[in-house]
């Protein structure tokens, strides 16, 4: 019988690592690997998935986005086999986050992508966790959110089969659409609680994590406090005070807004990864 490893400390987990990080460039993604690089001296290798942006036509940059989440996350098969072979952790952060986003492209994107990264996760010789970066908003139209996964109405097999519909004309297309839009909130959530499924039925036996952070702001003390690179939410509306463009704005005032800095945020997530290979 082979005795599961047990990793005492956040260094030893990390220790050599071989990380693999879909996101990379986005808000989240590029602070994790800040505080990867910062706080862990002796990781081996850290892969990252950069699509290709800028200097090409629209086209082919919405051609490009379509293939950057066909099958393999549009990685080369000799990258594909390297990361097999290396690759260890691997957090997947990449997703669009519009909440209007196109149906076809939000699952083509959240979920397709989620598939890619899990089969990816699946086929790795020496994983010692996945860490999907869901967020705590995947089941909003719930009053109660606990740790736990959620079965959507619409099964995530079934979203698969309806992206691949290429009509936006088509009745199928059409009904479903209206469908799901009163199902879960918006194509974001719709998506990321699908995503949760996908993980829930196909992991399989891998060490998995599913991390749920709620709104994200800038940071409070790392790598500065204040650093952000987004206008997303509450930065927005802040940004639109400051600037005088907002003059008043209509709230509940006995709702919550759940707000995170994006250091303690990418903490936990670290945390979680070590966390979760150790249970
Ligand atoms: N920010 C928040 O408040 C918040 C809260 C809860 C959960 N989350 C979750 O945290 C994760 C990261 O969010 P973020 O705030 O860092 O978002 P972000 O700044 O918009 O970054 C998104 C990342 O995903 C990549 N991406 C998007 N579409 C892609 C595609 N089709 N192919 C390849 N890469 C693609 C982007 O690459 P490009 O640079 O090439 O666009 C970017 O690296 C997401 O999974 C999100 O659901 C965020």
């Amino acid at each position: 019988m082979t005795t599961k490893p047990h990793y005492l400390r956040l260094e030893d987990f990390y220790r050599d690592g071989h990380i693999f990080i879909t996101g990379a460039t986005g808000f989240l993604g590029k602070l994790l690997l800040n505080t990867l690089l910062r706080k862990f001296s002796d990781i081996d290798t850290l892969y990252i998935l950069v699509r290709e942006r800028g200097g090409v036509t629209i086209e082919k940059r919405i051609d490009s986005l379509f293939e950057s989440v066909e099958p393999n996350l549009g990685i080369s098969s000799s990258d594909y086999s390297l990361l097999i072979s290396k690759v260890n952790i691997i957090f997947h952060c990449a997703a669009t986050l519009r909440f209007d986003e196109e149906l076809r492209f939000a699952i083509r994107t959240n979920l397709g992508s989620t598939q890619s990264a899990l089969n990816l996760a699946r086929k790795c010789l020496q994983l010692k966790c996945f860490t999907y970066v869901s967020t705590a908003f995947s089941n909003a139209y719930r009053q109660q959110i606990d740790e736990v996964i959620y079965p959507p109405k619409t099964h995530y097999k079934q979203l698969i089969s309806l992206s691949k519909i290429e009509s936006n004309e088509d009745p199928q297309y059409v009904t479903a659409r209206k469908c799901l839009s009163q199902e879960n909130v918006n194509t974001y959530t719709l998506t990321k609680a699908a995503s949760e499924q996908l993980i829930q039925e196909e992991a399989g036996k891998i060490p998995v994590a599913i991390f749920r952070p709620s709104i994200v702001i800038s940071t409070n003390n790392e790598p500065i406090p204040g650093w952000i690179d987004n206008l997303y939410g509450p930065t927005g509306v802040i940004t639109g005070f400051k600037s005088g463009i907002i003059r008043s704005f209509h709230v509940n005032a006995k709702n919550k807004a759940d707000l995170v800095p994006a250091d303690w945020t990418v903490n936990a997530l670290i945390c979680s990864a070590w966390h979760s290979a150790n249970r």
